[in-house]
């Protein structure tokens, strides 16, 4: 057995100035299934989501209900960990901004940047998106309102320390021209390089005027700013300043999944600080694009009402994770609605992939005494899973999960056309046990292959199914590439009918 290989992913830790929506989910699934992957290849997986519970918009969210901010993230960022248990994350640590590890973190390394001379004392003038929190220039401006949430801005003045951003377009430019892939997609990418390009101004890191929020080590008069705080809780979570070991071994991360409305700071500001603490820089950064409804942006001020604990109820956990994954290309926007969420649920969960388990369950009870045949016909489908494998390997690479996902439905449409083709039960009705036997042993034998390589995505259902298959030892104890192999259905395996998988849903 080699040395399991350290995988580090994140999700952007959320807001909790309102509950979680699909929009959070939809990355949290995401990174959930990349890290149920990379551990069916053995690696030893960090993955880390949180939230980000200091600053203006906190501030005011908690003035608004006449609480104090501690009060309402304790509450709200409950409900923002309660999306593990919900859709099934195997998050290995949740991180809450406001928690002595990462206030302890923030102020050594905000010390070390400040020692290494790239924070200094400024006056700032700025037009200011609260919802952002983040500055515009006029000319960013969509009228007189923020570009991201069409909000008027607010005009703010401030005596306050700037981080010397200035200092590291060169350098940010060389490390992207070293490292194409370091933000992704393309496009994504390209856009970070045309900011950069723009040339690069130093930004305020500090505010006077909030108090919910980290005190400068040096001045602690003015609190960080929010997005400085952040960023950092990457590396707080992996052991920064307090487990040299774990820092060590997980950073930097391999993978800081967002949505393109955060790219700036993951894929300029964030370098960049890392860059003035002589800390190794991420390997990718990846922007997906925006769930809409209706072409509109969804969140908490367009569509609070769908909770994701809404749509987990009706569609189940896998049908809530299986949904948004193979719908929407990971990287471009998408428009969500119930009813595409009802239609690829029947076709693809409940018909192709329940009814074929179901199918082939059932025959082999019938024909087969409910066992596994010890015989196959190693017919086409040995080939159609080799290219299944091999496509999902790719597209995982790539983050394509809806293309990558897409080859293990091709596998279950390979292997329902193949019961087409053969017939089992008419060479069940002709006396041909040893041929009945031989094809339905390769329709179980695809089938296990497609429980193990969707098991990422829908773990449930793959884990129930793996152990109808007969097999008494967790799913996720199967290592690729070789459980990936044909024929590893141990023969004489008790199988298990049980009820559909998926059961329709009738509108
Ligand atoms: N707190 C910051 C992130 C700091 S990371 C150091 C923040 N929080 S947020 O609550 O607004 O979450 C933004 C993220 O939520 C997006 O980058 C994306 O991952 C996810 N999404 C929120 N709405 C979404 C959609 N409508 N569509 C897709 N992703 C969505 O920004």
């Amino acid at each position: 057995m080699p040395e399991p290989k350290p995988f580090y992913v994140t999700t952007p830790i959320y807001y909790p100035n309102d509950a979680p929506h699909i929009g959070h989910a939809y990355t949290s699934v995401a990174a959930d299934t990349l890290a149920r992957w990379r551990r069916l290849w053995g690696d030893d997986v960090m993955f880390l989501t949180g939230t980000d519970e200091h600053g203006t918009k906190i501030q005011r969210a908690a003035e608004a209900r006449g609480i104090t901010p501690q009060e309402m993230v304790d509450g709200t960022s409950a409900q923002f960990e309660a999306l593990t248990p919900l859709l099934d994350l195997t998050n290995t640590d949740f991180i809450r901004t406001t928690e002595p590890r990462h206030v302890r973190a923030v102020q050594e390394f905000l010390q070390v940047v400040y020692d290494n001379g790239d924070i200094e004392l400024g006056t700032y003038e700025g037009l200011y998106c609260v919802a952002c929190e983040a500055y515009y220039t006029d000319d960013e401006l969509v009228g007189d309102n923020c570009p991201i949430h069409g909000r008027p801005v607010e005009r703010v003045t401030e005596e306050n320390w700037f981080f010397k951003l200035s200092r590291y377009e060169q350098r940010l430019l060389d490390h992207y021209a070293a490292h194409p892939d370091a933000v992704q997609p393309t496009t994504r990418r390209n856009e970070v390089l045309g900011f950069i390009k723009q040339g690069l101004a130093d930004f305020s890191m500090s505010r006077k005027s909030v108090s919910w929020g980290i005190p400068l080590p040096w001045d602690p008069e003015q609190t960080c700013y929010v997005w400085f705080d952040a960023l950092f809780n990457y590396c707080t979570a992996s052991g920064y300043g307090t487990d040299a070991e774990k820092f060590a071994r997980f950073w930097p991360p391999n993978y800081h999944l967002i949505a393109k409305d955060i790219l700036r700071f993951h894929a300029v500001y964030w370098p960049a600080m890392l860059m003035a603490a002589d800390l190794p820089l991420p390997q990718q950064v990846f922007a997906h694009g925006y769930l809409l409804v209706g072409g509109e942006k969804m969140s908490k001020t367009t569509l609070n009402q769908i909770a994701p604990q809404e749509l987990v109820d009706e569609f189940g956990v896998d049908g809530f994770r299986y949904h948004f994954l193979r719908e929407v290309h990971f990287g471009a926007d998408g428009d969500i609605s119930y009813e595409a969420m009802v239609a690829r649920y029947n076709s693809d969960l409940a018909n192709n992939f329940g009814n074929l388990a179901n199918r082939v369950l059932n025959m082999a009870a019938n024909y087969c005494d409910g066992l596994v045949p010890d015989t196959r016909a190693d017919g086409p489908l040995v080939d159609a899973a080799a290219i299944t494998f091999s496509a999902l390997t790719d597209g995982m690479a790539k983050l394509d999960y809806s293309n990558g996902f897409g080859a293990v439905w091709d596998l279950i449409g390979a292997t329902n056309s193949y019961i087409e083709d053969r017939q089992p039960w008419a060479l069940n009705k002709a006396g041909d046990a040893a041929q009945t036997a031989a094809v339905l042993g390769d329709c179980l034998e695809a089938l296990r292959v497609v429980a193990l390589l969707a098991s990422p995505l829908i773990p449930r259902a793959t884990a129930e199914l793996w152990r109808r298959l007969g097999f008494t030892t967790p799913i996720t104890d199967e290592r690729l590439p070789d459980a990936a192999g044909w024929g590893l259905l141990p023969a004489g395996a008790t199988l298990d009918k049980g009820a559909p998988l998926f059961p329709r849903i009738e509108t």
